[in-house]
């Protein structure tokens, strides 16, 4: 079993879709093993995204992700890091496959509604700073 974080962006929690994505999530077998609704201030938003720091969208992207509340996740299964993204599909929506959460609710590449961890390390490190039990 594998564990990934998830993150229901700004975008998706103003229009509501808070409740039809995590039922995406459960009928493709994940277990949402711990939530929370956060408002990140900018600060954390930039901590969250450090991997980034050094890309021109970063200022865009914190303030963005700090814009409004966020549902974020432990989401459970096997091989969850890489299912989940498949689900997510491309960051950009406009590239995103057919089916896709992404393709389905993401606006534009800032707008995508939703993150997942894309790697283990990444994994590990981005559950332990929303959930640090
Ligand atoms: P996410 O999976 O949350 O990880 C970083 C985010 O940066 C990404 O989704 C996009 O929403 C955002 N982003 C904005 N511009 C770009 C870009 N040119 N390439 C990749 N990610 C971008």
């Amino acid at each position: 079993m594998e564990e990934t974080l998830s993150i229901i962006k700004p975008d998706a929690m103003e229009r509501n879709l808070e409740d039809e994505i995590k039922k995406i999530f459960i009928k493709n077998n994940f277990e949402i093993v711990k939530e929370k609704k956060v408002k990140l201030d900018k600060k954390e938003a930039e901590q969250f995204y450090k991997v980034h720091e050094t890309k021109p969208f970063y200022d865009d992207l914190c303030n963005y992700l700090s814009s409004g509340p966020v549902l974020v996740m432990v989401l459970k299964k096997e091989n969850a890091i890489a299912d989940n993204r498949k689900i997510m599909g491309s960051t950009n929506p406009q590239d995103a496959d057919q089916g896709t959460i992404r393709k389905q609710f993401g606006i534009s590449i800032d707008k995508n509604s939703v993150h997942g961890s894309d790697s283990k390390e990444n994994a590990q490190k981005e559950i332990s700073f929303f959930f640090k039990d």
